[in-house]
């Protein structure tokens, strides 16, 4: 069998000074669907991401949080990490640039460079913005350009990159590859910001500490952009690249912002290196909160837990995929996020997939009908899908998400308005209506294979449950997009166990849910000394408290009356969607019924809790635990390392609900 074809793409890495939000969040998860899309089409892929973690903003942020460096950017990291990982983020490699083979090779690209002649000693005296990491063109004191935060002078020696001498070597290369810099209007940009002429560029610093080393050259480090750029080779093998075969990189996806460094500086060092170029780069748009780009410092951001806790990874995906057309900037509500959850998710997919189930289950014992003879109705609905298939692949290739997935829904919407007039259900049992609704299942069950098929790269979770739903072998990650047909779904295989889709949501629930956690996100802790959102208590703060290993205080028991506690009994218990430790349980507690969530999902079945008394806080104040009112608090012992919940209870005596606890 011939070798795959080799396929590597890249995000930008992020900067571990911060946390990641949806603008972020994006960048990735296109990469990551552009990732799944490529092997379901044979090739062999690597995808890398990773943090960028020098400069002279990470050391101050590790100051302020009063621990070195090092440790900061370990911690900071782990929860980029923990966050893609959480997002179905398939990265092949996660690059740090305080890896050692990072720093291996940023001084070996160095090396090349130097000793090609495109190197030389200067000194830098200008306005430095710390925040993108640029040497900008103010005078004291003005803010920087592209960012508008404040801008410092710095006066230093350094190493220049002869970056003048690549402005024809830059320029021949994008008219020779016009497909280099995307889109259009990109393009454009750069090439008339090199056709301006290019200054050399200042690519080692003295004034900073945290950065790796100029061998022989201490106290220069490398300016952090050539630290960053050179990741993307790092990750591939660094200086022996040739023997992963996965360098030049096909794809480098990035931010508009941030064009210029892939599209000119990064490709002048690697000219100057003598290595090859990568083949494009493709600057998207922005998500934008209230017509501002969603940024740290304009405090106007999203993280992207909330809405994966309430709504499902999928819907993250789908929504920031489909509403924005790629290349163009994108407006973020959670109205419409919730909207199109609703619409699309629960009431297109989900609801198909639901429906075309049940019908199976009830008219053919759970297995996919034989279709009997076709009539132009079915044939026209398999003409439309055979064609989207043709389409949906092109516009992936083309990374045009938002059409794919228009076309993908448009075949969804045409199975259900399929559906609603051959209506299966009102035929009959004579041998000919039993033949038509065969063939109408089986037609509607070969739209949803089909449909699933191509959502993949989008929906990996979701697509994963209405492949096995339909009784499919294997992931639908291992079918080739090349030989996907109408008419493969075979007569007669079993259906799989249906599983929970997505769930229909409340839209001013969901919204309530997530702003509310959101908001907790935002007033935690930083994760150098806490984690980003706090974990549920086990069974409220007062478990969590009962459990520490520190000597309390003494307190007087006037104290201890401050705190009532009374006998409840549970009433009703209900686990919460997107939030696997909560349950919601309603409690008697004597005087009134209360609701009151408790962090034992994982150790208690809730059917189990009903009739059972527990011993409950009932003077706490009410807060709400992942957007959900807790009126009061359930006492628990936290038991063994994991802290795992053992409710306080009254097994042997017959108390009377509404007792009070002394
Ligand atoms: N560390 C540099 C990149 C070095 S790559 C060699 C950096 N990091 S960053 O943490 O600021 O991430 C920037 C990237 O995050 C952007 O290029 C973009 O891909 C993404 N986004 C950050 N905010 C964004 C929006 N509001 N909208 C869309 N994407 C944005 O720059």
């Amino acid at each position: 069998m011939p070798d795959k074809p080799k396929y590597y793409l890249t995000t930008p890495i992020y900067y571990t000074n911060g946390l990641p939000h949806i603008g972020h969040t994006y960048s990735t998860i296109v990469c990551d669907t552009i990732r799944r899309y490529k092997r379901m089409r044979g090739y062999d892929v690597v995808m890398t991401t990773g943090t960028d973690e020098h400069g002279v903003n990470v050391e101050r942020s590790a100051k302020k949080a009063g621990v070195p460096e090092s440790e900061f950017v370990a911690k900071m990291a782990a929860e980029w990490r923990a966050l893609w990982d959480e997002l179905g983020v398939q990265g092949d490699e996660f690059i740090r640039t305080t890896d050692l083979k990072h720093a291996h090779t940023v001084q070996w690209l160095f090396k090349q460079f130097r000793d090609n002649g495109f190197v030389y000693p200067g000194h830098y005296t200008g306005q430095y913005c710390i925040y993108d990491n640029a040497y900008v063109d103010v005078k004291p004191g003005e803010n920087c350009p592209d960012c508008g935060r404040p801008t410092e002078t710095v006066t230093e020696a350094n190493f220049y990159f002869k970056l003048s001498a690549f402005q024809k070597p830059l320029l021949d290369w994008y008219v020779k590859h016009p497909d280099f810099i995307q889109p259009e209007a990109r393009r454009n940009e750069v090439l008339s910001f090199v056709e301006g002429g290019l200054r050399d560029l200042s690519i080692t610093r003295t004034s900073v500490r945290w950065g790796i080393p100029v061998p022989g050259e201490e106290p220069h480090v490398f300016y952090v952009w050539f630290d960053a750029l050179t990741a993307y080779l790092s990750a591939v093998g660094g200086p022996q690249y040739e023997k992963t075969g996965f360098w030049p990189a096909d794809l480098h996806l990035v931010g508009k912002e941030i064009i210029r460094f892939h599209a000119v500086y990064w490709p002048a060092f690697l000219m100057a290196a003598g290595l090859p170029l990568p083949k494009q780069v493709w600057a998207h748009g922005w998500l934008l909160m209230d017509s501002a780009k969603m940024s740290k410092s304009l405090g106007n951001v999203v993280r992207p837990r909330p809405i994966v806790h309430v709504l499902g990874m999928d819907a993250l995906r789908y929504y920031l995929l489909r509403e924005t057309v790629f290349g163009q900037d994108g407006n973020f509500s959670y109205d419409a996020l919730v909207q199109r959850y609703n619409s699309d998710l629960a009431n297109g997919l989900g609801n198909l997939a639901s429906r075309t189930a049940a019908m199976i289950e009830k008219n053919s014992g759970g297995k996919i009908p034989k279709p009997a003879a076709f009539q132009p109705q079915d044939t026209a609905l398999a003409t439309k899908a055979q064609e989207a298939i043709g389409e949906v692949l092109e516009q992936y290739d083309k990374l045009g998400f938002s059409l794919a997935l228009e076309e993908i829904w448009s075949l969804i919407a045409a199975t259900d308005k399929y559906l609603t007039t051959e209506h299966p259900w009102s035929l009959g049992e004579s041998e000919a209506d039993q033949q038509r609704r065969a063939t109408i299942l089986w037609t509607t069950a070969e739209v949803l294979r089909i449909a699933t098929i191509l959502t993949h790269p989008v929906l990996p979770e979701s697509t994963t449950k209405v492949w096995s739903l339909l009784g499919q072998r294997g992931q639908p990650a291992s079918v080739a997009l090349d030989g996907l047909r109408w008419g493969q779904l075979a007569a007669g295989t079993s259906l799989g166990k249906s599983q929970p889709l997505f769930p229909r949501i409340e839209k001013a629930e969901a919204i309530e849910r997530m702003e509310a956690m959101e908001k907790e996100a935002q007033n935690a802790p930083s994760p150098v000394t806490a984690p980003a959102i706090p974990s549920a208590p086990a069974a409220g703060s007062a478990a969590a408290a009962a459990a520490s290993q520190a000597t309390p205080e003494k307190i007087g028991i006037e104290d201890f009356a401050k705190v009532e506690m009374r006998v409840g009994q549970i009433k009703t218990a209900e686990r919460i969607v997107g939030a696997d430790k909560l349950l919601k349980l309603t409690v008697d507690i004597g005087t009134e019924i209360r609701q009151i969530c408790a962090g034992i999902a994982q150790f208690y079945e809730p059917e189990k809790l009903i009739g059972r008394k527990v011993a409950v806080v009932v003077n706490l104040a009410p807060r709400k635990l992942r957007g959900v009112e807790s009126n009061g608090m359930i006492v628990a012992a936290s038991v063994g390392p994991e802290g795992r919940p053992v409710l306080a209870g009254f097994p042997d005596e017959d108390v009377e609900i509404g007792a009070r606890l002394k």
